[in-house]
């Protein structure tokens, strides 16, 4: 390779690396996957290495992480966060084995082996047995400030209590969201019309960056342990090191071992090999440490990454199969989802036979045919994925495919709506998937808690013709019920308490289950509160909607349109003369003063010792109004820590006084600003 060609591939290999660390880090999204990134940035290494001389002062190969994310706090690490060597090879792992037995002249050593979890990694602070800041890992240099939200972890101690704490030290582990929760997050969000989450660490990620704290706690993070630094720890081995980790009532993964040879360390990523698909996240693979803290330092670091350490990763497996041909389900909210069925194969321990292709972008990307041999890998998702077409396979004769047009249940002509992915089938009263969907969205837990009644059932009485959509329930006699498969007199009489019982269920509920797209449980209770009774709500204008708590445009358009369509209106008022609970029974709010008579406030960013909710709770018992969105009407603007700069132009532009925590506490004593 002339000098030539290497800066141009260097030029290349660098800005496809900043490409996806960029999309990784600071979009929390992924094209390629880490064995595909891996191999890009070793090439970038090597070639560097080959040629120095053109080697960037700003390579990504100089750095380990991403970009700092802005809203939050910057905090330089203590210690640098490293990352680690990485190596997919026996080979290579005996080399690292080498450099270890002669970085130690010769003197007896041993590894700890610990499982590489796939999270997020955290850096948590303690001071005097108090977990005091959680930063992630930035640049490596320095992360955000995530304290908040890392403090919604429960997992995470945020009191150590032993005797003879360490006055300072820093306990490094991996945030992950558990799989079992991440399926059900994206349940959620399909139930609701939102667009599924790509895998875990992608949400886990995002999550840990989220402004509002509250909802990080709803998502139920969790966190592993691995790593425990300090002076004066009382703690010579790594070993040692976890075993604290434990005994302070962190969450220490139990897959660790220790191992006296190299075989011992083959033997052990053999064992979780196949059986780390039971574990309650994803693991790329293992990581080898020296124990001995003593030898660790004399091994030291490179600029990048320990000496003393390397993580050997198990390559996603990938098999390669054939496409026999295209499914496409309908959901809830008519989103059409493609599904490649596939010729069943034996990948990771299951047998394979079907994978989601998300959208028709995706097909066209794959520029997948029929009868194709594709790739399937089981990487950080849970749900088998095609990576690509083995084109050598290819027979020549087959035509790329053509999306279906029409609804596969229905048969009505498919819409896409503008921006988005994916495509719709709008005959939402009258597509069986759609109806039955709608349904089941009713019935559950969060909305109105008809348990008595299940996805069979509802199947069974859509079928009959009993049921067409959810206000029909309320009008089942008994005899109906009696024609269902099984049904005898005693779980009739159930189905009908469970129906009647549920009349009973709050208007946030009700909200909630007459599904608005995009109006989740929260969303509901919010609009509940905030607009009293179904008709207020429904004659909201834009702005109204705008006005109120965590409303905005998506929500509001999505609100209107709901209330615009006339068979949505007979449902209401069919739900209605059933008895269902159409306003909030919500206390009236007893004032404590009329301090801020009137005055309209919208609170924006962090605040120290304040929750947002509690000081709207304020402002509204001393007679105030709190808004969402600025205007030239609005009285103050309260501004928190990293509020948003767009807010702050806005408020200025339109003269609206920004005033801080203080000012508003001298407003409630009564002062004049
Ligand atoms: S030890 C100085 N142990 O892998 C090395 N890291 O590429 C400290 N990781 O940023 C890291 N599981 O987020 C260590 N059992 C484990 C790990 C682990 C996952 C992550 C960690 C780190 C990255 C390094």
């Amino acid at each position: 390779m002339t000098t030539q060609q290497a800066q141009k591939a260097i030029q290349d290999l660098t800005q496809k690396i900043n490409y996806h660390n960029d999309l990784y880090y600071q979009k929390h999204k992924t094209e390629i996957s880490d064995f595909e990134f891996d191999k890009l940035l070793e090439q970038l290494v090597a070639l560097e290495n080959q040629f120095p001389d053109l080697k960037q002062p700003d390579s990504p190969t100089q750095r380990v992480g991403g970009a700092i994310t802005k809203e939050y706090q910057t905090v330089y690490h203590q210690y640098p966060m490293l990352s680690l060597g990485n190596t997919y090879s026996r080979e290579e792992l005996t080399d690292f084995d080498g450099r270890v037995a002669k970085g130690l002249d010769g003197d007896a050593y041993e590894y700890f082996c610990e499982l590489k979890f796939d999270g997020v990694s955290i850096s948590l602070i303690y001071e005097n047995g108090i977990l005091t800041k959680g930063v992630t890992r930035g640049d490596g240099v320095r992360g955000d400030d995530v304290t908040a939200n890392v403090k919604t972890i429960r997992n995470i101690p945020l009191k150590i209590i032993d005797t003879n704490i360490p006055k300072n030290f820093e306990v490094r582990g991996e945030v992950f969201m558990p799989k079992d929760i991440f399926i059900k997050l994206n349940k959620e969000r399909e139930d609701i019309g939102e667009e599924k989450y790509a895998n875990a660490r992608n949400t886990a990620s995002g999550t840990l960056k989220m402004q509002d704290s509250s909802i990080v706690a709803q998502r139920k993070l969790d966190c592993y342990a691995y790593y425990l630094l300090g002076k004066d720890l009382d703690v010579e081995t790594h070993e040692q090191g976890i075993h604290k980790l434990e005994k302070w009532k962190f969450n220490v993964s139990d897959a660790y071992r220790k191992c006296k040879t190299l075989d011992e360390v083959f033997e052990y990523i053999d064992y979780w090999e196949n059986r780390r698909g039971e574990l309650p996240l994803e693991t790329d693979g293992v990581v080898i440490k020296v124990n001995s803290l003593e030898q660790q330092e004399r091994l030291g670091f490179t600029a990048k990454s320990p000496r003393w350490a390397i993580a050997y990763k198990y390559k996603a497996e990938s098999v390669s199969t054939r496409l026999n041909g295209i499914t496409y389900q309908v959901g809830r909210t008519g989103a059409i989802t493609p599904v490649a069925e596939l010729e069943p194969v034996q990948l990771s321990g299951t047998t394979v036979k079907r994978a989601s292709l998300h959208n028709a972008n995706e097909i066209a990307r794959l520029d997948l045919r029929i009868g194709d041999y594709v790739f399937v890998e089981k990487g950080g998702e849970i749900i088998p994925k095609v990576t690509g077409v083995d084109l050598l396979k290819r027979k020549g004769n087959q035509k790329p495919l053509a999306y279906i047009t029409h609804c596969p249940e229905c048969q009505t002509l498919l819409i896409r709506h503008e921006g988005e992915a994916a495509h719709y089938c709008p005959n939402v009263n009258g597509c069986p998937p759609q109806i039955k969907g709608r349904i089941e969205h009713f019935i559950q837990r969060k909305a109105m808690d008809i348990d008595s009644l299940g996805e069979q059932t509802i199947r069974q009485l859509f079928e009959l013709g009993l049921v067409k959509s959810p206000a029909d329930l309320y009008f089942l006699t008994k005899e109906d019920l009696l024609r269902l498969d099984k049904v005898k007199e005693k779980s009739a009489q159930n189905m009908l308490n469970g129906i009647k019982q549920s009349k009973q269920a709050p208007f946030e509920s009700v909200l909630f289950a007459i599904g608005i797209r995009y109006v989740g449980k929260t969303v509901a209770e919010k609009l509940a509160r905030h607009f009293k009774t179904i008709d207020n709500l429904a004659t909201a204008t834009y702005d109204e909607l705008l006005a109120a708590p965590e409303v905005g445009e998506i929500i509001a358009q999505s609100v209107l349109e709901f209330f615009k369509n006339r068979e949505n209106l007979v449902e209401i008022s069919r739900l209605k003369k059933a008895g269902l609970n159409f306003e909030a029974q919500i206390k009236e709010v007893v004032l404590d003063s009329t301090v801020l008579d009137n005055k309209s406030f919208v609170i924006s960013g962090v605040f120290e010792n304040y929750e947002r909710d509690e000081l709207k709770d304020i402002i509204l018992k001393n007679g105030g109004k709190v808004l969402s969105s600025i205007s030239g009407k609005l009285d103050y603007l309260l501004a928190g820590e990293n509020m948003g700069p767009a807010k702050r132009e806005k408020a200025e532009k339109l003269g609206v006084p920004i005033i801080s925590l203080n000012d508003f506490n001298a407003l409630l004593a009564g002062q004049k600003l």
